[in-house]
């Protein structure tokens, strides 16, 4: 016989969630029904795995980590660069090259209402960040007759406002079957005491669980399959907000597959040795980005790769990881809750765990990662806050010297 708790109150008293249902006499019908249903699709049981996972120990001792070998674009030759961009050229003008952008994040730095995606900038005229990276596919459009499938990852947040603005843009005069859109998944948010936190007395406040869902939300929805139908072998992989993001690249791809490689990702050199910034590493011999507290400080200069979200999957390799569980990644974020009055509060400091997978993750998987660094000021416009030196303005000024627009 079955033991297990089903009555929303048994399943909230099983995990120390009662609170919950704190205001729940005061809700109307349908805010009841709201509120139930959140509490049966959450999985307790793994958000309180989750949490006592990610506070343990995660440090990598610095005997497991070595440095992957990388090539760096401006040491090609000419005839080297055009050999390999020939073998990308015949790999994209064959159709075997989709693309993916994840653009399910929830972009709480910029804090924009709306999809990331969707925010405009004026260069002019004014685009949004779906129109730039766009704009990469038109122009190979342009020079080659060819449409490449064009996928977007969504979150049950902005997956309906993203499809709108599609339409309302026209899909930007590219062509809307060759535009698919798919949803990754959520989790809820929790508390330092790991709480399930309220958005509001009736719905649970929850967050994207990590650009590494793609795997396995790309294969939900069955766009896998779609890739093998069509004899797709190569996927492009890279974030919404980087706006000089180079989604067709020849060489990049050429190199990939001249040299036997699976993945393949583009880094930027890092210069400020001593900065918090994540670099390429390999641990126990398998590619990976690992956080620099790991490393000893004598072998900060061997570790000088650091990620743009640029990266490229074979299709056998995206099968491969379409049925592995991604670790977690614990960030401790500010986050607005409802308190115990049942009044909203906004905190001035991080109060909160969200929980999520990163795509770096996969390259775990495999022996060897192609590794390419090139120029900075030729594909790294990033667009993260309206404050620091990661904003639009700095975004739009690399984007217009690298177009010569100034
Ligand atoms: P970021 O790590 O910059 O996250 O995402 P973000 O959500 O855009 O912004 P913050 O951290 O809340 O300010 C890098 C890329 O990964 C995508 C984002 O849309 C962006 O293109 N992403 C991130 C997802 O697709 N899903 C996620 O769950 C998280």
């Amino acid at each position: 016989m079955n033991t297990e708790p089903h009555a929303p109150e048994q399943i909230l008293k099983k995990y120390n969630q009662e609170h919950l249902l704190n205001f729940f006499d005061e809700l109307t019908v349908s805010e009841k029904e709201i509120l139930l249903s959140q509490i049966h699709h959450v999985d307790f049981d793994k958000m309180q795995q989750l949490y006592l996972r990610s506070k343990m120990d995660d440090s990598i001792p610095s005997q497991r980590i070595t440095p992957i070998p990388f090539l760096v674009k401006k040491e090609l030759s000419a005839d080297e660069k055009s050999n390999y961009s020939n073998i990308g050229n015949k790999i994209i003008n064959s159709q075997k090259l989709a693309i993916i952008t994840l653009a399910g994040g929830q972009g709480t730095r910029l804090g924009y209402k709306g999809p990331k995606g969707s925010y405009e900038i004026d260069v002019p005229p004014k685009k949004s960040l779906f129109e730039f990276a766009c704009d990469n596919l038109k122009r190979l459009y342009e020079s080659s007759g060819i449409y490449l499938n064009w996928y977007i990852m969504t979150s049950p947040s902005n997956d309906l406002a993203t499809k709108n603005y599609f339409d309302a843009k026209n899909y930007f005069d590219y062509p809307k079957d060759k535009i698919k859109f798919f949803v990754q998944d959520t989790l809820p948010i929790i508390d330092i005491n790991a709480k399930v936190i309220l958005e509001t007395p009736y719905s649970i406040k929850t967050g994207s669980n990590g650009n590494g869902d793609v795997f396995r939300a790309f294969s939900d929805a069955g766009f896998l399959d779609e890739l093998e139908q069509n004899n797709i072998e190569w996927v492009f992989i890279g974030g919404i907000d980087n706006i000089l993001l180079k989604l067709v690249d020849p060489l990049f791809l050429g190199l990939t597959v001249a040299g036997n490689y699976q993945i393949a990702s583009k880094s930027i050199r890092k210069v400020d040795l001593a900065s918090s910034d994540w670099v390429f590493a390999n641990v126990d011999g398998h590619p990976s980005i690992i956080d620099p507290k790991n490393l000893d400080i004598k072998d900060m200069d061997k570790y000088n790769q650091k990620n743009i979200l640029a990266h490229l999957f074979s299709v056998s390799a995206l099968r491969k990881l379409s049925n592995i569980e991604l670790p977690y990644h614990r960030a401790f974020k500010k986050c607005d809750f409802i308190n115990s009055e049942g009044m909203k509060e906004v905190p001035i400091k991080p109060n909160s765990f969200k929980f999520e997978k990163f795509i770096f993750d996969a390259f775990a998987l495999f022996d060897k990662i192609l590794l390419l660094e090139i120029e900075s000021n030729e594909e790294f416009a990033p667009i993260k806050s309206f404050t620091g030196n990661e904003t639009p303005e700095t975004a739009l000024e690399l984007y217009k010297k690298y177009y010569n627009l100034l």
